[in-house]
């Protein structure tokens, strides 16, 4: 199985990543989670992380929390789609586990540090604070690293928080820039893939027909998240966007990819957080990052569904 450490801001489309991940003990070994503020803040993300190791009956899954706020911005939150709670939808008892009281950005650095190069992999499913900090402080675990997949960004599909913004980057475009800058492997799926994995009615039903613990709450987390989406987009379903980067650990040859150069917008008040991408190759940058530009979305809900059936 191939290490793993999650870096989150739980969310219900974070939630369907880690139960997801948590699925799949063969192919995913889940060293942490280190939470990041983001959707809502901290103490949330948090919470709601425990929430989830224990509704899949892995509380021995440690926890870490990370940091409360980006360093050059006030946070930024997204209430308006997650709900008050950032994983409002399914009923989930408050959590009896408690999260570690080491730093998350310290654990990240510690653990990568303790293990071969390469033998870790980090999904990154919020904001990149932590991820920026621990390169800050610890600049040798950036090519130590396997590499990093991380949901964030947008090019041909533009932003989801401003036309050319999506949400992960804009909360703290200069940690993306440090990441993207750091040397470390990256692949990025993007709203240009994420988009596209859409919770329709029956994709819905199919979690909810698994008849376990888990697809219940899957299901009334897509059905949560679901409402905003259909308003905002006049799309049927949701898209799930973080789910993407565990289904590409899991299934990589559900995605199509190319090699790019990437960089962050972080001047500008009109495009803050734009993923600046040379998808044509009209520039000599260095080639920087993976860039997932589309998936197979009936095999990826497939395989979602599979995974979570697994699961209490
Ligand atoms: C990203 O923003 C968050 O609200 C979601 O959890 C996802 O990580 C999508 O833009
Ligand atoms: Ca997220």
């Amino acid at each position: 199985a191939q290490k793993v450490i999650f870096d989150t801001d739980p969310g219900q489309d974070d939630a369907v990543a880690i139960l997801t991940a948590l699925a799949s003990p063969d192919e995913i070994e889940l060293l942490g989670i280190v939470t990041v503020a983001g959707n809502i803040p901290l103490d949330l993300t948090t919470r709601n992380a425990l929430k989830l190791v224990e509704l899949a009956g892995r509380p021995e899954v440690p926890v870490y929390p990370g940091c409360t706020k980006p360093f050059g911005r006030s946070l930024v939150t997204a209430e308006h789609v997650h709900g008050e709670s950032g994983l409002d939808g399914p009923d989930l008892p408050e959590p009896v586990t408690k999260p570690k009281e080491t730093h998350g950005v310290d654990f990240l650095i510690e653990t990568v540090r303790a293990h071969e190069p390469g033998a870790i992999r980090l999904l990154c499913l919020g904001p990149l604070t932590n991820v920026a900090l621990a390169f800050a402080k610890a600049p040798d675990i950036a090519k130590r690293l396997k590499d990093i997949v991380l949901m964030g960004g947008g090019y041909f599909e533009g932003g989801n928080i401003t036309p050319t913004a999506e949400f992960n980057i804009y909360v703290d475009p200069e940690a993306a820039s440090a990441v993207f800058r750091s040397g470390a492997a990256i692949t990025v799926l993007p709203l240009d893939v994420t988009h596209f994995m859409r919770s329709t009615k029956e994709r819905i039903e199919a979690f909810r027909a698994l008849g376990n613990r888990s697809g219940e709450a899957v299901a009334a987390m897509l059905s949560f998240s679901e409402r905003f989406d259909v308003e905002k987009y006049n799309w049927e379903g949701a898209p799930l966007h973080d789910p993407c980067v565990t289904a590409f650990v899991l299934k990589p040859e559900l995605f199509k990819t190319r090699h790019v150069n990437v960089e962050i917008e972080t001047g500008s008040p009109l495009t803050r957080g734009m993923t600046v991408v040379d998808y044509w190759g009209v520039t000599d940058r260095d080639k920087n990052a993976v860039w997932v530009r589309s998936g197979d979305s009936d095999g990826f809900f497939q395989l979602l569904t599979e995974r979570i059936g697994r699961l209490p």
